[in-house]
């Protein structure tokens, strides 16, 4: 059966949550999502860059919203929902997307802060932001919940990059087992839950894109920088409202 993408992605009068919307796959996140008619929160710890972003959309329309968050700090994500609440009514997207990875060492060798570090913010944060969302969720009937997992997630080893960050590979194997169990316990409450595997991206206004190690090969995707953003924003589709657990692997692509 045909759709109308156009139709099938519109989430005017929507309101989407993006967590380290200060750079690289947050921007482009709250960018795309802006982009299909969703009024955006962005949220991060640096209030400065989230600025940045709102005001990149802004630039276009009027309506996005920046806002300081730590998603590691239960206090500072709870003020968080409460400037939602007051804000905006209602949440419909929540994308988990802040993440950090620390210095890619060997489990021997990991400091013990390293790894509580890491877990706080890729893992725990993501359990404090849903926990903080879901009600006002509950409240207008349903949502959409977008957490932004790895392929280390899902392999222990990825062709080009090292074997070794275990923590970070354990928290994104933790946000996989998270999302699925979100997806299982909410679904009878209209809210999804689906996780996204990137794999070496680095998106516009990324720290990772400042140098970009080798030229990144043309194809047609790259072209159209933020289609991810667009296909998973569709996710609020009342046609696609029901829990389906996936794991998207995202493709590797230099924007
Ligand atoms: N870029 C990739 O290749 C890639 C691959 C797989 C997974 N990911 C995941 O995608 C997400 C985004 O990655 P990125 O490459 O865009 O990172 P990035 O470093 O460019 O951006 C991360 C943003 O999160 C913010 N942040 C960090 N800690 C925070 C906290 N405690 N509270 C609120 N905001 C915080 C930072 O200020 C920054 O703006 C992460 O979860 C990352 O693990 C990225």
């Amino acid at each position: 059966m045909a759709h109308n993408v156009a139709e099938l992605f519109d989430l005017t009068s929507k309101v989407a949550l993006v967590t380290g919307a200060g750079s690289g796959l947050g921007r482009a996140f709250s960018e795309g999502l802006a982009s299909v008619g969703a009024r955006v929160v962005c949220a991060d710890r640096d209030r400065g860059r989230a600025d940045e972003t709102a005001a990149a959309i802004n630039g276009k329309r009027n309506d996005a919203l920046s806002l300081h968050a730590d998603v590691a700090d239960p206090q500072s994500v709870e003020a968080m929902a409460e400037q939602v609440a007051q804000s905006c009514g209602r949440i419909d997207v929540l994308v988990n997307n802040a993440g950090i990875a620390t210095m890619p060492l060997r489990i021997h060798e990991m400091p013990v802060e390293d790894w509580d570090r890491l877990m706080a913010i890729n893992l725990r944060g993501v359990f404090l932001c849903s926990r903080a969302m879901i009600p006002l969720m509950l409240a207008s009937g349903g949502g959409s919940i977008i957490n932004i997992a790895s392929i280390i997630g899902l392999v222990g080893h990825y062709p080009g990059f090292a074997a070794n960050g275990a923590n970070y590979a354990a928290a994104k194997a933790g946000t996989i087992g998270f999302t699925r169990q979100l997806a299982a316990e909410y679904a009878k409450d209209n809210i999804r839950a689906n996780a996204i595997a990137p794999v070496g991206m680095a998106a516009r206004g990324s720290r990772k894109s400042a140098k970009p190690k080798r030229r990144p090969r043309k194809s047609r995707a790259s072209k159209k920088p933020f289609c991810e953003a667009r296909r998973w924003a569709g996710a609020d589709s009342p046609r696609n409202w029901k829990a389906s657990q996936s794991i998207w692997r995202a493709t590797p692509r230099v924007t």
